[in-house]
């Protein structure tokens, strides 16, 4: 990956961040996206404008994927897959978890993931084939081996009020087999601490390809594992999601496949 690439993705990701922290005590505009779960406030759409800004003034021909205003094509091949305020709920209550998430994905395949917590300082960077660092230091998965001894973290649908496909007996089924189940509102922190090792694994059933595309990178440039809820690749598009640390990989897909069937 030229360093271009890694500079300006960076530097925008850690921008958008700090303008984020910055107004985290501010009066907020929210409103909400199709379920009354699923907010939005004004700072989703500055810090998107900031970093898709950034992007398109360095990288002209790349198209951009953004979760608040949708895709735009490019002539490269090349796509931007952003996520510019990831834990959107915790903000709107001015809860300090949430981050910034920005993948380059060239040829269907992420290449590059960042994603920055502005509110630990911490800086997460993945490149294809050259591991994953936190503030430039490598990171590794935990060696955990045992559901039994897992920290897990999950999250649940903005439709979870109206289907019955709402992760609710999954996390029944989880909390009572491994140490403990987390639920802390930000599938991109997940994902990096699970990078980090401080978490042993995740699932979640329906997220956007910006909440995943940094961080299922940062997953198995640390040695972990990422599928979808069977055991198969990951589609991006639409995902379902498990990750982990690989050595609990198989006793999670059990599980779910002992309660979803
Ligand atoms: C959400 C968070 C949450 C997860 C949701 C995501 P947003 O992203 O990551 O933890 O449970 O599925 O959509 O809306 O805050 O960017
Ligand atoms: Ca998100
Ligand atoms: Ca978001």
């Amino acid at each position: 990956m030229a360093s271009l690439e890694r500079r300006v993705a960076i530097g925008a990701a850690q921008a958008a961040g700090r303008l984020l922290r910055s107004e985290l005590h501010g009066s907020r505009r929210i409103a909400y996206k199709g379920t009354p779960t699923n907010l939005v406030t004004e700072m989703d759409a500055r810090a998107e404008e900031l970093i898709v800004g950034r992007l398109g003034d360095a990288f002209p021909e790349d198209g951009v994927l953004a979760e608040e205003r949708g895709a735009a094509a490019g002539r490269s091949g090349r796509r931007w897959i952003i996520d510019p305020l990831d834990g959107t709920t915790n903000y709107a209550h001015g809860v300090p978890i949430f981050a910034v998430s920005v993948a380059l994905e060239a040829a269907g395949r992420v290449d590059l993931g960042v994603v920055f917590d502005p509110n630990l300082d911490e800086l997460y960077v993945a490149e294809r084939g050259c591991g994953t660092t936190l503030n430039d230091r490598r990171l590794a998965v935990s060696s955990t081996a045992t559901l039994d001894a897992s920290l897990l973290a999950t999250g649940f649908p903005y439709d979870i009020r109206e289907t019955a496909d709402n992760n609710l007996r999954e996390y029944a089924a989880f909390s009572v087999r491994a140490r403990a189940v987390r639920r802390m509102g930000s599938a991109v922190l997940y994902l990096a601490w699970l990078a980090a090792g401080r978490l042993d694994g995740y699932w979640e059933l329906r997220l956007g390809p910006w909440d995943v595309a940094a961080g299922s990178l940062m997953i198995t440039e640390a040695g972990g594992q990422v599928t979808d809820l069977a055991g198969d690749a990951l589609d991006l598009d639409a995902p379902a999601v498990v990750a982990s640390n690989g050595r609990i990989h198989a006793a999670l897909l059990a599980v779910l496949k002992e309660i979803r069937g």
